[in-house]
């Protein structure tokens, strides 16, 4: 029986373990440092955090794990696949250079430029007076962003000149961010479309396409967040514009990093703007998206522990494909209050059985347990993901379980899948 080792402990992670224990292999699914919700599903928590990479590389080897997937991107750009490669420990997901096209957004940016990529045009600024003196000149809209790993909130849009000042003044006066130089992007109008290839060096192989939802409120309204929902598949994004955006957008990057000697393999993520120039890349990261994975996984049909293994291998997705279900799935984010400017621990979750029991998949993002409780931990606390045979019945499900759970302050959008079950008619 294979082991297998799921590095984080959030909803995607939680997703990963429970796509990984439904495998025909019948994987042994450890997690570290897991979680709560991970644990109640029998999954074994190593409790070594994510930033501890000797302790994952040491905990892999005296476990005998056959293979580690690493989930959140942090340990991926410091280099866990590289140290996993070199003590002998097969893992899922890119080296440090690879991950770069995630670490670093002036990086990205300049990848796209060399390869001819569709991107928003962008500029860099190294100094507050830089950013000032350029301000007058920039169109509004316009897109500030840190050039650091931010959970996606690193990310300023700005209406006006003056916005774009106060943006300026949160990356440069206050650090928000921490020293960091800062991007201006032309902004994109269209539909955010999330697509992931999965990557073996040589080919990217598409998955299913999904939508999340950044923005805090109904009607992507007030701040970004690290994602308040997401459903797959997503209406009139059909095969064909899945092959062509992988041909343009994901082989491209993964046939670059192989001439320059840093193959990608894992899981390549283009976040893009369908804008009506063409599908247009807004970030690449490299590992899975959260949420979307969450609805992602449940509809897929092969084997994931197959597909994450040939990942790892140099060529080894070579002849695979991918099935998945025709359903549709809706995940729904519980989020604490207070989320994403803060987020509030401690209170006392309850209906989660229920919520399960009206046949929703809840994966834990922030919680623990306490004296037997499960109770908040984090911004993003839980994540309700419901299947059905069109967007409004998934939708429907997927509300009718998340409005069983109650804790203190929690927050969900309401609009999730909204426009897609309108558009499909269902
Ligand atoms: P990123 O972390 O770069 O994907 O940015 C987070 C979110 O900000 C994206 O998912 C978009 O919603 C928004 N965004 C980023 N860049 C742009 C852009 N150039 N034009 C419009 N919206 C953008
Ligand atoms: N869903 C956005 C992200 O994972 O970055």
């Amino acid at each position: 029986m294979p082991r297998v080792l799921v590095v984080g402990s959030g909803g995607r992670e939680h997703a990963l373990a429970r796509a990984l224990a439904r495998s025909p292999q019948a994987p042994e699914v450890l997690a570290t440092p897991g979680s709560p919700g991970m644990a109640r599903d029998g999954f074994e928590g190593l409790g070594i955090s994510v930033g501890n990479l000797n302790g994952i590389v040491a905990a892999a080897k005296e476990r005998h794990v056959d293979l580690v997937v690493v989930g959140p991107e942090a340990p991926l750009v410091e280099g866990l696949v590289d140290m996993l490669g070199e003590a002998g420990v097969r893992a899922f997901g890119p080296t440090a250079a690879a991950a770069k096209i995630e670490g670093s957004k002036a990086y990205a940016k300049q990848l796209m430029r060399d390869v001819g990529i569709p991107t928003a045009s962008h500029m860099l600024f190294h100094s507050h007076e830089e950013a000032l003196a350029h301000l007058p000149c920039a169109s509004y809209p316009a897109v500030l962003k840190a050039d650091v790993l931010a959970a996606g909130k690193g990310v300023i849009i700005c209406a006006s000149e003056a916005e774009a000042r106060a943006a300026v003044d949160v990356f440069f006066g206050e650090r928000r961010f921490g020293h960091t130089t800062v991007v201006l992007e032309e902004f994109l109008h269209g539909e955010e479309l999330s697509l992931f290839a999965l990557c073996d060096g040589v080919r990217a192989l598409p998955m299913t396409p999904a939508q999340d939802y950044k923005r805090i409120f109904d009607g992507d309204e007030g701040p970004n967040t690290g994602g308040m929902g997401s459903y797959s598949p997503v209406p009139k994004v059909d095969d064909e514009l899945v092959r062509d955006i992988t041909l343009t957008v994901h082989q491209p990057i993964v046939d670059e990093l192989r001439a320059r000697g840093t193959p990608f393999h894992g899981v390549l993520y283009a976040g893009l703007m369908l804008t009506p120039d063409g599908p247009k890349v807004l970030e690449f990261n490299a590992r899975f998206g959260d949420p979307e994975t969450q609805a992602i996984l449940p509809r897929l049909r092969s084997d994931v522990l197959e597909l994450l293994d040939c990942s790892a291998r140099p060529a080894g997705l070579d002849g695979v494909e991918i099935e998945w279900s025709e359903d549709w799935a809706v995940t729904v984010v519980l989020a604490s209050r207070g989320y994403p400017e803060s987020s509030s621990s401690g209170d006392v979750i309850t209906g989660l059985d229920e919520a399960e029991a009206a046949g929703a998949e809840i994966t834990h993002a922030g919680t623990a347990e306490e004296d037997g409780q499960i109770v908040t931990a984090g911004g993003r606390v839980l994540n309700v993901t419901a299947l059905g045979p069109s967007p409004g019945e998934a939708r429907e499900r997927a509300y009718a379980a998340a409005q069983a759970i109650r804790f203190d302050g929690m927050q969900m959008r309401n609009d999730i899948a909204a426009r897609a079950a309108e558009r499909v008619g269902a």
